[in-house]
């Protein structure tokens, strides 16, 4: 049983997101930060079931979906109080449990690092994965021209129905092209990339005058070669960021925005979670199975005992 420490609660858990970042950490290639349970599990939700020492938001008993370093994949985990959000109503505990992860680091890389503004366009890179599916939702609330690629015409349809204007299959499609002549030549004013390798140049290609690359993850490589001097002439920026590192005080801040901005969104059913499947905690390997093979568009989602309790 973990014990919470300062400013942190004990959770009981419902259910558990899987993350792509959680198959990483299986691989050994992305291990927890100094401190944090190596247990996977970067978001969960539950009922609060003890207090540490300085807790003032949180009574026993409260529901709440809570972003984590990690142990989410467990019947009880612990969370720095600021990380943790009451779940927007009329949502499952279990739909709940995909939000944390996704809905924070979409917020964070979308609206603040790459300052998305109200009818700018962005092209979204793996458009059907938990992070993708968040990420279009979002910016169509925002009123911006969504784009995004995925690696089948299924999933491409999928983007659609959560509100892309077009959507690429990057295994047919030459999505610089696409993106430049369905923008009249000018390109988007932002990319959220996952993928890296050779899609930095291309995005960067794809990008408009003063565009804003962001960069959340590696599927491919994170050394790349490019030519800054387009970066120069057409005034982009490059930027990006990992949420898992940052400090309590930090994620404290972005959950308060999403309370703020986002959930009403999911309160007036403008933006659903999309789940995929569930599957039992002890199943948890058939989820990773699933989305080693990118058979998921959304979230997977793992319950516990807990879950069939509530
Ligand atoms: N920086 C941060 O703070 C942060 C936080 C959370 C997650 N992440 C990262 O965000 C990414 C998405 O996470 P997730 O949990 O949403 O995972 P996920 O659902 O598994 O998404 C990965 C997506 O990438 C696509 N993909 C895989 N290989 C590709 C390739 N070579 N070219 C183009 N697309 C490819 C997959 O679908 P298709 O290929 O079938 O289209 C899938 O949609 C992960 O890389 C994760 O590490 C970053």
């Amino acid at each position: 049983m973990p014990v919470p420490g300062v400013h942190e609660v004990l959770i009981k858990v419902a259910a558990a997101g899987v993350n792509r970042p959680d198959v990483i950490q299986r691989y050994g290639k992305y291990p927890p930060p100094p401190g944090a349970s190596d247990i996977p599990g970067l978001e969960v939700s539950g009922h609060i079931a003890g207090r540490g020492p300085g807790v003032v938001q949180w009574a026993d008993g409260d529901a709440v979906c809570a972003l984590l370093t990690g142990g989410g994949y467990a019947e009880y985990c612990v969370a720095p109080q600021s990380q943790c959000l009451r779940p927007p109503d009329g949502l499952s505990l279990i739909a709940a449990a995909g939000i944390p992860e996704t809905f924070f680091t979409v917020w964070t890389n979308v609206f603040e690092r790459g300052r998305l503004k109200r009818g700018e366009s962005i092209l979204i890179h793996g458009g059907t994965s938990g992070i993708g599916t968040t990420a279009i939702q979002l910016a169509r609330t925002y009123s911006a021209r969504v784009f995004a690629t995925a690696g089948s015409d299924a999933k491409c349809a999928a983007c659609l129905a959560l509100g892309a204007e077009q959507a690429f299959n990057y295994r047919t499609t030459d999505w610089v092209k696409a993106v430049r002549d369905a923008t009249i030549g000018q390109g988007v004013d932002m990319v959220l990339d996952m993928v890296g390798g050779d899609y930095v140049a291309r995005n960067l290609e794809a990008l408009a005058i003063e565009g804003r690359l962001v960069q959340i993850a590696f599927l491919k490589s994170s050394r790349v070669e490019i030519d800054l001097m387009q970066v120069m002439r057409r005034r982009l920026a490059i930027t990006g960021s990992t949420l898992r590192p940052r400090t309590p005080e930090e994620k404290g801040a972005i959950a308060r925005q999403l309370v703020e901005h986002v959930w009403p969104l999911i309160e007036n059913g403008a933006v659903k979670p999309v789940i995929h499947a569930t599957f039992p905690l002890e199943r948890a390997a058939d989820a990773h199975r699933v989305m080693e093979e990118s058979r998921h568009i959304g979230k997977l989602i793992l319950t516990t005992a807990h879950a069939s309790a509530t």
